[in-house]
């Protein structure tokens, strides 16, 4: 029997991928040391708490637990925290994959899949990125992710271990069954801000910038449902153990909505009117950033089934208000 090692199974997208793996029946141990996660996240298999820099313990879980596959989202997210404090973000980005690479090359795991971002890109041409577009990040959470990038490369060449990374571009909404969502507090995301806002958490929400050379003036993004990210990571596995060569592979749907649009969509779907005040720029932010897509459908013939920015946002409103009446723990 294959037994997974999710590491950040109790933060937002993996918790997501570590129920559709419970759902279907795999075996699964969560690795969290539960700095933003929440252990009511983790909906099956056990929980263990603590860091993926430990590597005692990681070769203990991986040797006990008879781990053949990795799935690493344990990390820090928070772009402007990263331009603040880069070193604390090659410890935790770079430095524990580092540690997370070592201990699966010697317990001869076989399948490590990894969480990327297409802040890999940093600010690419026409605002539309593949993945052979080069990669120049323009901020330390970018660049700490390129860099576990770089590792898995150097180490699938010359070791048995086959990775996918998933450069993942805008995430959003929740569960379905309403279990599980985004329940960091202080989140900068888009579509979660301003469902704060819907549900009187915030009194307003910011459009950073409105002067960009877009058709509206305001921000694009490609905005992806985590049930669909998260089915995504189900296929990569599927995809390494039928024999899968090591991939790079985008995930997003290749079409762009701006601020407004999304603020629009949100209005529409709560039925209330929104305080919105526009704003400067934030510092770091591309006009746009859109997937090329095609890469991930032919290599893990992935459909997405919620390409849809309304049902995203309603998706996500749904788990806000859940989450105002029962608070995470
Ligand atoms: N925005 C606002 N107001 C807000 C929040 C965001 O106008 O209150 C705008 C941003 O300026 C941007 C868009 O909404 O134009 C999306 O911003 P998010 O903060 O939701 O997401 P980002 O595109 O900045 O970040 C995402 C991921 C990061 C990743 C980055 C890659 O969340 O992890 O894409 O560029 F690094």
């Amino acid at each position: 029997m294959s037994t997974i090692l999710v590491t950040g199974g109790a933060g937002y997208i993996g918790s997501h991928v570590a129920r559709q793996l419970g759902e279907r029946g795999e075996d699964i141990v969560t690795l969290d040391n539960l700095s933003t996660g929440f252990r009511s996240a983790v909906l099956h298999g056990d929980l263990v708490v603590g860091d993926t820099g430990d590597a005692d313990l990681v070769s203990r879980l991986l040797h006990e637990r008879g781990i053949d596959t990795i799935m690493h989202f344990a990390a820090h997210i928070v772009v402007p925290e990263s331009v603040a404090d880069p070193l604390k973000y090659y410890r935790n980005n770079t430095v524990n994959t580092r540690n997370m690479l070592e201990c699966a090359v010697n317990a001869g795991v076989k399948n490590f899949i990894f969480s990327s971002t297409a802040a890999v890109y940093g600010i690419p041409e026409g605002g539309v990125a593949s993945e052979d577009t080069p990669t120049q990040p323009i901020n330390p959470y970018g660049l700490s992710k390129l860099m576990s990038e770089w590792m898995l490369r150097d180490v699938a060449a010359v070791t048995p271990l086959n990775y996918v990374a998933l450069r993942y571009f805008n995430v959003a909404g929740a569960d379905p069954g309403g279990r599980i969502g985004q329940a960091t507090p202080e989140a900068t995301h888009l579509i979660k801000v301003a469902c704060e806002h819907i549900v009187g958490k915030r009194d307003q929400v910011s459009i950073f910038g409105t002067d960009f050379d877009t058709p509206d003036g305001t921000g694009i993004r490609d905005y992806i449902h985590v049930e669909d990210l998260a089915a995504a990571h189900l296929r990569a596995l599927d995809y390494l153990r039928a024999g899968g060569t090591s991939s790079i592979l985008n995930c997003g749907y290749g079409q762009g909505f701006s601020v407004r649009q999304v603020l629009e969509t949100v209005a529409g779907i709560a039925g209330q009117p929104m305080n919105i005040d526009e704003g400067p720029r934030r510092a770091g932010d591309p006009p746009k950033l859109v997937a090329r897509a095609e890469r991930i459908r032919s290599t893990l013939d992935w459909q997405p089934q919620h390409a849809d920015l309304a049902g995203i946002v309603a998706s996500a409103l749904a788990w806000e208000r859940k989450l105002q009446s029962s608070p995470m723990t």
